[in-house]
């Protein structure tokens, strides 16, 4: 049983945990995750290991709404329990000392590439970030972004806050411009990820995605994260979930993404049919 130590709301239906696992907590790395249930019959998601507290033995997980299942673990709360939480998960992303990084995000995405923006400023990089939200209540992190890059964007759709448009704009800007980019990470919706892919292959500058397919068991038996990058068969959980944007079948990824559709949304249907309040799945 691994308790929530703490909740905080970040955003509308944006939510941080920080969670008991003490081993996890020491032996995370940046652009690792975890795959947990919420409940003993739930099913398992990954989240991303969004910063660790070795000494307090706890890890912080940044979770948005999207189904059923995350909305039982979001409304869950600071004494509750997870059953089992399970990493850390996957391959680290690889850091050194490239020189001058560009970390895109959307969404959620900013949790989880902020990890890899303070391992990548740790190994002496200058940071340029990217971050993108729908509108000014859904940007996330601005603060600790802000004080850990040394040049931030902030891009809304709707135009409520920093530049209105999308988060590959700035990046088309520096890089007509002229400007040095040694090293593109990014993380967020496969479109804002193929879109930074296609922005920087002409350059031919290294592009990293962090690839979010469905994941099951996270150990590379059941196959579910199956990506094809290149020529080559990947499972995100064990090969990834970074991968070189440039050699990428997106199209794969969001046919495979869209699978169990009709199936989820009748899990959610059923779920709120029921009345099953979250409260009454909490522990
Ligand atoms: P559902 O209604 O079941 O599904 C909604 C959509 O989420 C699906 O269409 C599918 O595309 C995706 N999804 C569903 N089940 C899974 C699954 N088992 N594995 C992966 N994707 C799934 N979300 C966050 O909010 N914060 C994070 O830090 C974060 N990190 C992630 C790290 C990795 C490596 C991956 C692969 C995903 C991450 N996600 C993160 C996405 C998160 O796992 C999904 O939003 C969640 O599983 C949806 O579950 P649901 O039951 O609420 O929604
Ligand atoms: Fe099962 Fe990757 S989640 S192989
Ligand atoms: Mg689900």
């Amino acid at each position: 049983m691994h308790e929530i130590r703490n909740k905080e709301s970040l955003a509308p239906g944006i939510h941080l945990f920080e969670v008991v696992a003490p081993e996890i907590a020491r032996h995370r790395q940046a652009g690792q995750f975890v795959i947990l249930r919420v409940h003993e019959e739930g099913e398992r998601i990954p989240i991303t290991i969004a910063g660790a507290d070795a000494v307090a033995g706890t890890i912080t997980l940044i979770v948005q709404e999207a189904g059923m299942t995350t909305r039982i673990l979001c409304a869950k709360r600071a004494g509750d329990h997870l059953p089992d939480v399970c990493g850390p998960l996957g391959e680290p992303t690889h850091i050194e000392d490239f020189g001058h990084c560009v970390c895109l995000a959307g969404g959620v995405g900013v949790a989880e590439i902020y990890p890899v923006v303070l391992a990548l400023r740790q190994a002496g990089n200058e940071v340029s970030a990217i971050i993108g939200a729908r509108s000014h209540d859904m940007v996330i992190l601005e603060k600790e972004m802000r004080h850990a890059v040394h040049q931030l964007h902030i891009t809304t759709d709707d135009g409520s806050y920093g530049l209105h448009g999308l988060v590959t704009n700035p990046l088309q800007a520096m890089l007509a411009r002229g400007e040095i980019i040694d090293r593109v990470f990014c993380i967020g919706p496969v479109p804002m990820m193929r879109a930074v892919a296609e922005l920087t292959r002409p350059f031919k500058i290294p592009t990293l995605v962090s690839l979010n397919p469905i994941m099951v068991d996270g150990t590379g038996m059941c196959g579910g994260c199956r990506v094809t990058i290149g020529d080559q068969i990947k499972f995100a959980c064990v090969d990834g979930p970074d991968f070189d944007a440039h050699q990428v079948d997106f199209e794969e990824l969001v046919r495979r993404q869209q699978m169990y559709r009709s199936e989820e949304k009748a899990a959610l249907q059923q779920w709120q049919e029921k009345s099953c309040h979250p409260a009454a799945l909490v522990n």
